[in-house]
């Protein structure tokens, strides 16, 4: 077993007994160090802020955990989707979800299985259904691409070994211009030996915790961008206890030394993709799965897609497939079809692209008209230079294509644009490039 494994058992294995015990008993460190770190209730609360003020806070669900408020900055609105990651009881998922309201969606992972019981039952007892808690490793997260619109987090990356790794998953996780909130310990300084050994003790968290500004560089080189600290918060070890651990010069050192643990709220957006990164190409038949697929996701018809997808423009970011629209020729006409942008993309024009790229591509055909049925985005094809027409006036070619004959209801709207014919005809290019002969001097 490798040591991050050992490491991820271990903290399994102490997060089956915090959830387990009573808040009181975890609530001496933001990890939860129960009876081995009691000292008289002198670090109730060094950590964890007061969460009973916030709305949508459950008691059952605090178990005296965090060490901030990630929730506080996270922005959240309603029906938004939200991730927790290490999720715990659900104490910062049913805050999150009080800001979504009902027609948003909270996702909690964490994976320790009495952790999720924990939060799952809380859910069932409140009624919720959009709360959802799901077991799993935040560095390899059980969500798919694109679908949150913030992620939050309260104390648990310390906890986790390779902290690239989650905010790799958090970049995947979130949707282009989303953003983050997390709430960690990091480290400032190089602890002394003794005092690291506290730290752990009466702060579990403490003992993954890693430098702030290494912290924050893995947070850029992830790619995100406005990075703020929200918050800064020393967290102060009284000198009675330091003194179980360290000397009195050693105190002083520390006391007047830059060292310190420091409760920190961090926030991040993913970049929006920007038109640049939109690549547009034409479609290759080694594409037609993972069209038919985007295709099946808008709820468009697939059976009848050509294996070749001539005339076929698909939009990538980062190599993902995000948007796709083909044109069918008959003749002289052009059936626009299959226009689909994925869901998390649909801010960024990309529809808007496709159509007026192909638009290029048929006048170089010599199309003439295109036409389109729809049933949902008449208002959006109109902005784009399509207008109604009735069915008399569709041309016969594309009144009889099996695309418009079999997918058209009568209730769909059909629509058209005439393409503008190019200045130049192919033919006169043709003959004035065979002229093209060195020395010609017509080029
Ligand atoms: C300090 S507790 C915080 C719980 C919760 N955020 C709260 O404030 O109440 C840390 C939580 O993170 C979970 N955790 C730690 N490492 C994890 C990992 N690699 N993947 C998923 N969950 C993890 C633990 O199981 C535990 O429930």
């Amino acid at each position: 077993m490798t040591t991050d494994e050992s490491l991820k058992n271990l903290v399994r294995e102490k997060y089956t007994e915090v959830a387990n015990q009573s808040k009181d008993f975890n609530a001496a460190s933001c990890c939860g160090c129960g009876p081995s770190c009691e000292t008289d209730g002198e670090f109730l609360g060094i950590m964890a802020e007061d969460y009973t003020k916030l709305s949508g806070y459950v008691a059952d669900a605090d178990l005296g955990l965090g060490c901030g408020l990630p929730t506080q900055f996270a922005q959240i609105k309603e029906g938004d989707t939200v991730i927790d990651l290490g999720s715990g009881a659900g104490n910062d998922a049913f805050v999150a979800r009080a800001a979504t309201g009902n027609s948003g969606k909270v996702i909690g992972v964490d994976f320790t299985e009495a952790m999720i019981a924990k939060a799952r039952a809380n859910a069932e007892k409140l009624g919720f259904n959009n709360v959802e808690f799901r077991q799993g490793d935040i560095e390899a997260m059980p969500v798919s691409d694109n679908v949150a619109d913030v992620v939050v987090s309260n104390c648990v990356l310390n906890l986790v070994p390779n902290k690239a790794n989650v905010f790799k998953e958090i970049y995947r996780t979130l949707k282009p211009g989303g953003h983050f909130s997390i709430s960690d310990i990091v480290l400032e300084g190089e602890l002394p030996a003794g005092l690291q050994h506290a730290a752990e003790m009466y702060a579990g968290c403490v003992s993954g915790a890693i430098q702030k500004s290494d912290y924050l560089g893995l947070i850029e080189k992830t790619g995100f961008v406005n990075i703020t600290l929200q918050k800064d918060r020393e967290i102060v070890l009284p000198d009675s206890i330091l003194a179980e651990y360290i000397s009195s010069e050693e105190i002083e050192a520390y006391r007047k030394g830059n060292l310190g643990i420091y409760s920190i709220t961090v926030y991040a957006d993913k970049p929006s993709p920007a038109a640049a990164e939109i690549r547009i190409r034409t479609a290759k038949p080694t594409d037609k799965e993972s069209v038919t697929e985007l295709l099946q996701s808008a709820g468009l018809p697939t059976a009848d897609l050509s294996p070749e997808l001539s005339n076929f423009l698909l939009a990538f970011v980062d190599g993902q497939l995000v948007g796709t629209a083909g044109v069918e020729v008959t003749g002289d006409y052009g059936l626009l079809r299959s226009v689909a942008v994925k869901e998390s993309f649909r801010n960024y024009k990309i529809a808007q692209r496709l159509v007026n790229d192909l638009t290029k591509q048929m006048r170089l055909q010599w199309v003439k008209e295109l036409y389109l049925i729809t049933t949902t985005a008449e208002t959006y094809f109109a902005k784009q230079g399509f207008e109604k027409v009735e069915r008399t006036a569709v041309p016969t070619e594309i009144a009889q294509s099996q695309q418009f004959s079999g997918l058209c209801p009568s209730s769909a709207t059909v629509m058209k644009k005439s393409v503008e014919k190019p200045k130049i005809k192919l033919l006169e290019l043709e003959q004035a490039s065979s002229c093209c002969t060195p020395n010609s001097g017509c080029c």
